[in-house]
């Protein structure tokens, strides 16, 4: 039996699966700040700091509120539907993936009528559609994913936004995968409410939601049938404020901005750009329409007779390295390799590479030259 006073084993591990992702080493260091009372000094400037910043990376208006709420995303998500959707209200949801299933399941539980339209996994929600389904009855709440990390597809916003902007219709955005890693401008595409976590393009850890919510949706909130997710509630009491996770949040997002928006984005692109080539070198392939390819998340196909979990097994014992199996209809199929916040890079990228070609070749796949994938990954790097 394993002594209980032995320290714990906790392996180094590359995250590059679906999130969470390596956190910054600073941000880690600010998790280690004291859980102090929020009354402590300095503490008020941390907290405007954090709203200031979240408007900035989320591009909401200045008149947007910024809010964290303690949790994974999905309590951000939740907050959001709980505060937004009364009891009989429509519910509009854009699907194409797991993460949409998630908003249908969270609206139904906080008892809207839930709309669904659906795309088949691979494809984004046409965007037309949903135009159209928007003007002519319009729901109390669209709500929809910006990227799908099950999928590795990105959503066009702009026009369900502009139709949502000229019926009054809310418009909720789930951005838990996009912020920090592609374009996310609230703002411009008229999104109410917005939500996203740390872990993923953010570089700080799980453990908060971050959200934004513009004027009109601010207004809207209802009291909502949850005590603690109370958007109206959360927004202004300090009570359950993790102190150290906003601390990392603070790190993280300063990070962010000193990197700068478009910088980052590139970075992002650049390594699923290096990814992708190396992918292709040694004859795999990407699953999913080329042309909504998130640059945060790879979904590459398993090889005919391949033993799709066994490949990640002995990635994960003889190199350290996580990716992710898929969900769904995609189970078996797929694996989804992740290149997100710290892990945007070139090293990992070829960590990555060169562990799936061992892995790959010791089980009987071939390609030429050996080395296909690593080579190709540091031209595409340029
Ligand atoms: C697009 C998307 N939305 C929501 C979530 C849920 O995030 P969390 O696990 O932090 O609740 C995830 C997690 O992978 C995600 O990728």
């Amino acid at each position: 039996m394993r002594d209980p006073l032995a320290p714990p084993e906790v392996p180094r591990r590359l995250l590059m699966g679906s999130g969470p992702s390596n956190p910054e080493f600073r941000v880690l260091q600010a998790l280690a700040t004291s859980p102090l009372p929020a009354d402590v000094p300095g503490f008020e400037q941390v907290l405007t700091d954090v709203t200031a910043l979240c408007r900035s990376i989320f591009q909401a208006s200045a008149e947007s509120a910024a809010l964290t709420v303690p949790g994974a995303s999905r309590s951000g998500l939740e907050a959001a539907i709980a505060s937004l959707v009364r009891p009989g209200d429509r519910v509009l949801v854009g699907v194409y993936g797991h993460f949409g299933e998630l908003l249908c399941t969270l609206a139904a539980r906080h008892g809207g009528t839930v709309e669904r339209i659906d795309a088949d996994w691979g494809q984004p929600v046409d965007p037309d559609t949903m135009v159209r389904r928007i003007r002519e009855n319009p729901p109390r709440l669209a709500a929809i994913v910006h990227a799908d990390t099950s999928t590795g597809v990105l959503q066009p916003l702009e026009d369900i936004g502009a139709a949502c902007r000229a019926t009054n219709t809310l418009l909720l955005v789930d951005v838990v995968l996009s912020l920090g890693g592609c374009e996310v401008n609230v703002a411009d595409w008229n999104v109410n409410v917005a939500v996203a976590g740390l872990q993923k393009c953010l570089g700080g850890p799980p453990g908060l939601a971050l959200l934004t919510a513009s004027p009109s949706a601010q207004d809207a909130f209802t009291g909502g049938e949850s005590a603690y997710l109370d958007l109206r509630r959360l927004a202004h009491t300090r009570d359950e404020l993790s102190i150290p996770m906003v601390f990392a949040a603070h790190e993280a997002m300063r990070m962010v901005m000193n990197e700068g928006l478009a910088p980052r984005w590139q970075r992002h692109q650049r390594a699923s750009d290096a990814l992708r080539a190396g992918i292709e070198a040694i004859g795999l392939e990407r699953f999913g329409n080329p042309r909504y390819h998130v640059p945060m998340i790879t979904l590459v196909e398993v090889p005919d007779g391949m033993d799709e979990a066994g490949v990640r097994q002995q990635l994960l014992e003889q190199h350290g390295i996580e990716i992710m199996a898929a969900f769904g209809p995609l189970r078996g199929r797929v694996w989804r390799i992740g290149t997100m916040g710290t892990n945007a890079c070139l090293p990992s990228v070829l960590a990555l590479l060169g562990g799936l070609e061992s892995v790959l070749h010791s089980r009987g796949f071939r390609w030429q030259p050996r080395g296909a994938a690593v080579d190709a990954a540091i031209a595409a790097w340029g």
